[in-house]
């Protein structure tokens, strides 16, 4: 075809759209409530998440496993219920996410949150730290989002973000089993999102960098002095820094975002 005129040519729009992000379907003009349910939930990093998905208007369901007292003030404060149980157990998750279910309806976003630490040189670790970390770190994702999937795909919508590690991108002395299991997150999302594509399901990673919260500052204070001396932005990030990328990932308009991995760890690592 002759390029003269508009006649060969595709009618892209090139208006800018709106900047608002839409985290809501609308049916005729009402907004129909998501609800988001995250692990880990009622503190640090999972807390942040949990209140920044609720400001963008979602149901929020806050799971915990083991502090009722840090569980109960969270949800005095910011309203939002939590419940307990550990992801580490397939059968505790899949009646966890019933009660969820059954109060605040189907889970349309489930953030993988729930993570611990038991680091050792590996010359040390124990066999109970290996499993302790793998159980909630990486089976905990699969106890979590095994059971969700199902409705996911019958109903053609579903969000799955995973909060990874920059320790499971580049590894790091004294966590060969949470570096694992943070790198078997990453692999998980990007085979699970070739599965969901089609069913208009994402699926995606969010790698915090070091970040201010009890586990970070658990690390002896050398070595934390030593951790933040690596990072060029040249200080730790907030919770909140990391749950503005798990609402984006969430938004409708994210659905183009699939299999992917967020970097946000000030500049640190570049993978
Ligand atoms: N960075 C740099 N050096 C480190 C290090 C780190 N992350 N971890 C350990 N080292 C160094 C120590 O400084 C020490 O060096 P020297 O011998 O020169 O003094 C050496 O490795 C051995 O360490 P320790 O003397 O502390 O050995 P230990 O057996 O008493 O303790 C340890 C080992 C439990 C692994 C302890 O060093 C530790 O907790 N290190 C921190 C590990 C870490 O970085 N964890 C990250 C937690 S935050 C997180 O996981 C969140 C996230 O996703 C980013």
């Amino acid at each position: 075809m002759a390029n003269g005129g508009d006649s060969g040519r595709r009618h892209f729009r090139l208006t800018a759209h709106p900047l608002t992000i839409h985290h809501q379907p609308k049916t005729r003009g009402h907004i129909i409530s998501r609800t988001a349910l995250v692990t880990g939930g009622s503190r640090g990093i999972g807390a942040a998440i949990s209140v920044a998905l609720r400001d963008a208007g979602y149901k929020v369901a806050a799971n915990y496993a083991g502090n009722d007292e840090a569980a109960a003030a969270f949800s005095k404060e910011t309203g939002i219920k939590t419940y307990k149980w550990s992801v580490a157990d397939y059968n505790a998750c899949a009646a966890g996410i019933a009660q969820v279910e059954a109060d605040l309806g189907p889970v349309e976003v489930l953030v993988n949150n729930a993570g611990i630490t038991r680091d050792s040189m590996f010359h040390k670790m124990t066999p109970q730290q290996w499993n302790e970390v793998i159980g909630t770190n990486l089976n905990g994702v699969f106890n979590m989002t095994h059971p969700l999937w199902p409705g996911m795909r019958e109903r053609k919508f579903g969000r799955v973000i995973t909060i990874s590690s920059i320790n499971g991108q580049k590894g790091q002395m004294g966590q060969a089993n949470y570096s694992a299991a943070k790198a078997g997150d990453i692999g998980f999302t990007r085979a699970l999102a070739q599965e969901g594509a089609k069913a208009g399901i994402t699926v995606n990673v969010v790698a915090p960098g070091y970040i201010g919260t009890d586990m970070v500052m658990a690390v002896p204070e050398k070595v934390r002095e030593s951790i933040v001396a690596q990072i060029p932005v040249g200080r730790l990030g907030t919770p909140e820094e990391i749950a503005r990328c798990v609402v984006f990932l969430a938004s409708d308009e994210a659905g183009f975002i699939t299999g992917s991995t967020i970097s946000a760890n000030g500049g640190q690592y570049f993978s």
